[in-house]
């Protein structure tokens, strides 16, 4: 199984969106995928059209009043299970407090190591507790950022919390960064991204987000994007999200082709060959 959290400190940068398109996009490959909800917002769960505010939920396993596997939801979305966000979740920060307990996730989710191909994990807007088990749960970090100041200085916090982790852990946590939410016709935008591109040359994905009210529209459906709108060009970013976060081995589909190389190879400015 491989793990990829979905975190910025920055709220409303699209993780949410982003982790459940990406598990609804890898889904749609063909991979068996469980959408883990970390964040006590419970927004990933309502996002797939589920509220399980007095339910068993993650705080019940990390409290070991229950197994991971029975909180697991199946099926909310064609080939995605859920493990949902409960009122209680908010709680878990003391809890995992107490010890501390930073690898308590991994742990919980090792358990699921042969029942699934991806965990996408939906983090909370911080960096608190939960957070950092996320990132340390994590085979690979998404690292959704919104074209603003506070949308990159944001990633830059995270990336400082990640090569202190990978310090303290004596592991490697590798992230790729997501631009979204990117409305490539402004001059800001694409002032951004050529500053994101510049600053994480080597973990900038090939690819990015656009805005677009599509998004705003499948969320009030509870649906992907992918299956509300599948032939718009959001769906297809978030296609083009899942070829690039798959695990090669795993899959038939090969990735899309690197809009990066293809950029390198045309000598043209990378901040222009997103789009
Ligand atoms: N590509 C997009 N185009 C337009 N709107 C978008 C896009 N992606 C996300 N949104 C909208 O932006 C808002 C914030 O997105 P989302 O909830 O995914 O962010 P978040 O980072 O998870 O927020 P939080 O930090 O509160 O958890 C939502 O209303 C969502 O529908
Ligand atoms: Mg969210």
């Amino acid at each position: 199984m491989k793990t990829i959290a979905v975190v910025n400190s920055k709220g409303g940068c699209g993780k949410t969106t982003s982790a459940i398109n990406l598990a609804a996009c890898l889904g749609w490959r063909g991979s068996s995928v469980v959408l883990v909800d970390l964040d006590p917002q419970g927004h990933a769960t309502l996002g797939v059209s589920m509220q399980c505010w007095n339910d068993f939920g993650l705080y019940e396993v990390f409290a070991n009043r229950a197994e991971i596997n029975d909180v697991i939801i199946p099926d909310v979305v064609a080939g995605i299970d859920l493990i949902p966000a409960t009122r209680k979740l908010a709680d878990a920060e003391a809890l995992l407090a107490d010890w501390p307990r930073e690898k308590e996730l991994a742990l919980k989710l090792g358990c699921l190591s042969r029942e699934y191909d991806y965990a996408i994990i939906d983090c909370p807007p911080n960096l608190g507790l939960l957070t950092v088990n996320a990132l340390l749960a994590a085979d690979e970090v998404l690292v959704p950022v919104e074209m603003s100041l506070f949308g990159v200085d944001s990633a830059n916090r995270l990336t400082k919390l990640i090569h202190e982790l990978e310090e303290r852990h004596d592991t490697q946590i590798p992230f790729r960064i997501l631009p979204t939410m990117v409305d490539s016709r402004t001059r800001l935008a694409r002032s951004f991204l050529r500053q994101i591109w510049e600053r994480y040359p080597d973990e900038i994905l090939p690819l990015m987000v656009h805005y677009t009210v599509r998004v705003r529209e499948a969320v009030c459906k509870g649906l992907p994007i992918i299956d509300y709108a599948s032939s718009s060009q959001v769906a297809t970013d978030y296609r083009h999200l899942a070829a690039e976060m798959a695990t090669p081995e795993k899959e038939a589909v090969p990735p899309v082709t690197s809009i990066a190389v293809v950029a390198e190879e045309r000598q043209l400015d990378p901040a222009l060959a997103f789009q």
